[in-house]
């Protein structure tokens, strides 16, 4: 689109619904099936034709000469007389060798698109059609594209975590409820000389998360758990407690329940860190954050996204001090909510 094009847009002289859905959609679909279709990790390194593409892939050539087309055209690919190659993009974030793959979210979002789609119904019945977790137990391969892809999402923001979270210098032993890959535990125990972490999880995600730290050399810091941390014991005389991307995913009940759960689990002076995607970003409600209720509603019977005053109110009420919250800047959409259990 041109700048006159997008200024006419905004301006609300040329229709912007027309590209808010449309487009949007075209854009997205675009994007996911070059993913799945592993155009990018073809043209790692390689140009190459549409013909040629089509041969190695065993695909219609066709086709993919109008996807490649729009690959380009959305800015993803390059195009020189015929040949493609990957753009700066597509090659940083989307070719398996490169440290900041997302190739595997991409693949979990693809796995979205059709609860998506029931947006309708979840919204007239205020709950999902299907919920994600059923789906993904009879589907394998989808629940590993979403326990790597949460580890995508994880290796672009782990170093400012760790930064941002100051574990109390005695710290021995971590908990990471829902920990899934584990690598966020990997990455405090590479920190923190001393300590040993618990990942708790169901069986699927753990099955993904071992290979995960097995990988990583870390299996003798960073051990599973296959459990539910709303029914099991979690155990207890933890000094640090990670909960990570799971409060979006349980009604307020649930993470209170938790909430209080982690404060008996945790030793005086031990550490409780939420890491979620609040509805405010500072004092402004955000888009991103409305968004994703939606994409709980499609998903789960009752997650949505929480406000800071919200997570920060359950935390108050059970006891822990020093509230206090961080954006991260590596992940925009997400926040640290940090506490501590009185000494
Ligand atoms: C969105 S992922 C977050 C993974 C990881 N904590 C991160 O931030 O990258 C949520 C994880 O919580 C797990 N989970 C959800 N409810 C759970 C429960 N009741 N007990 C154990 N694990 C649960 C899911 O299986 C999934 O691995």
């Amino acid at each position: 689109m041109t700048l006159l094009e997008t200024i006419l847009i905004k301006l609300g002289i040329a229709p912007k619904p027309i590209f808010d859905t449309s487009l949007n959609l075209a854009r997205a679909k675009t994007i996911l099936v070059g993913n799945k279709l592993g155009i990018f990790e073809k043209l790692s390194g390689h140009s190459l034709s549409a013909q040629e593409l089509a041969t190695e892939l065993d695909i219609n050539e066709h086709g993919l000469s109008l996807l490649l087309d729009a690959l380009w055209g959305v800015g993803y690919l390059q195009r020189k007389q015929g040949v493609y190659t990957n753009a700066k993009v597509a090659q940083k974030w989307l070719v398996e060798s490169s440290p900041r793959y997302m190739g595997n979210l991409l693949r979990h979002f693809d796995d979205l698109w059709e609860p998506i789609g029931w947006l309708d119904e979840a919204v007239k019945a205020g709950k999902p059609v299907r919920n994600l977790y059923d789906y993904m137990s009879e589907h394998p391969a989808a629940w590993r594209n979403y326990t790597l892809g949460q580890k995508d999402m994880a290796m672009a923001s782990v170093s400012e975590i760790v930064r941002k979270v100051k574990l109390p210098p005695q710290a021995r032993r971590l908990v990471d409820l829902g920990g899934a890959h584990g690598y966020h535990s990997v990455a405090f125990c590479r920190k923190y000389a001393q300590l040993t972490a618990v990942v708790i999880d169901f069986e699927s995600a753990v099955k993904a998360g071992q290979e995960v730290v097995n990988q990583e050399g870390m299996s003798d810091r960073v051990s599973f758990k296959v459990g539910n941390y709303i029914t099991d014991d979690i155990g207890n005389g933890y000094d640090v407690a990670l909960l990570f991307s799971i409060v979006h995913g349980d009604p307020p009940e649930t993470n209170i329940a938790t909430i209080k759960k982690v404060y008996d689990a945790l030793n005086p002076g031990g550490l409780i860190a939420i890491n979620e995607i609040l509805s405010y970003r500072g004092k402004k409600e955000s888009e991103f954050g409305l968004l994703f209720a939606l994409n709980m509603l499609v998903n789960t019977p009752r997650g949505e996204s929480y406000s800071y005053d919200e997570v920060r109110g359950w935390l108050q009420d059970t006891g822990f001090v020093s509230i206090s919250r961080a954006d991260l800047r590596r992940l925009p959409a997400y926040s640290l909510v940090l506490a501590t259990k009185p000494a």
